[in-house]
């Protein structure tokens, strides 16, 4: 856990043990705990049942060799960095029925940490009036959904995404990326290699936290909204990293 979880802690303590109660059912009806940082925009962060994992890394694993019978392993970022990202070809028909309860738990988090949170979707649909008090239904859809195999010096540079929101699903991290972590990160920030680092607004700002880092485990589940910068972290050892990850966009009806 990195330096800035710490500061959730009564929050957390309760959600670690929806956590805890999560990994033992495996029923559809089972509580997801989440937790989010202290910061701007809604991220949330949940685990995904072991289960799910183990599916969807052989899934992954599957995916990238089929894609390479095909096509060479090449940069979606250009020659400096090498990080090579899968597309599945129509992953709804799998992944949607799987994943819709961990949409759905963003989707009433994000009415709790702001009730105004889908003004802007609600906004989209001409039948509906935003000032309305009534409850409107927000549906989903699954735009893309890759997988990142990264390799030691490999990176993500600083970027946003499409949709309405954006996912990342740990599958893999090897042990030897989270000792290089304990040796190298950043005690007060939480950077260091491996890490996913967000960023809002004016940095180094007096009293304010513009940035939200985290060497995520394996299972962790991330959403956040696609327009939130981010970047990945380069480590040095020669393991992979795997993440599935996707974008999603949100209608009101
Ligand atoms: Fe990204």
């Amino acid at each position: 856990m990195g330096a800035r979880d710490r500061g959730l802690t009564p929050q957390f303590k309760v959600k670690d043990y929806l956590y805890e109660k999560m990994m033992r059912e495996n029923g559809e009806d089972e509580e997801i705990g989440y937790w989010f940082p202290f910061w701007g925009p809604f991220l949330l962060c949940s685990k995904i049942h072991p289960d799910l994992v183990k599916f969807l890394l052989d899934k992954s694993k599957k995916n990238r060799k089929k894609a390479l019978k095909t096509e060479e392993e090449n940069s979606s970022w250009g020659s400096l960095v090498r990080t090579y990202g899968f597309e599945f070809k129509n992953p709804s028909v799998w992944f949607n029925s799987k994943f819709s309860k961990y949409i759905s738990l963003y989707l009433e988090a994000a009415k709790k940490y702001n009730p105004n949170s889908f003004r802007h979707i609600i906004g989209r649909n001409p039948e509906l009036d935003v000032d309305s008090s009534g409850d409107h239904n927000i549906i989903w859809r699954l735009d893309k959904l890759w997988v990142n195999f990264q390799s030691k010096t490999e990176y993500f540079p600083s970027h946003t995404h499409g949709g309405d929101l954006q996912f990342c699903i740990t599958l893999q991290i090897p042990k030897e990326i989270q000792e290089e972590y304990l040796l190298n990160s950043n005690r007060v920030t939480s950077e260091g290699p491996g890490t996913t680092q967000w960023n809002y607004g004016e940095e180094r700002l007096p009293f304010c936290i513009a940035q939200f880092a985290k060497l995520t485990e394996r299972g962790d589940l991330m959403i956040w909204p696609s327009w939130v910068n981010h970047y990945v972290h380069a480590f040095q050892a020669d393991v992979q990293r795997v993440t599935l990850c996707g974008e999603v966009t949100l209608y009101a009806e």
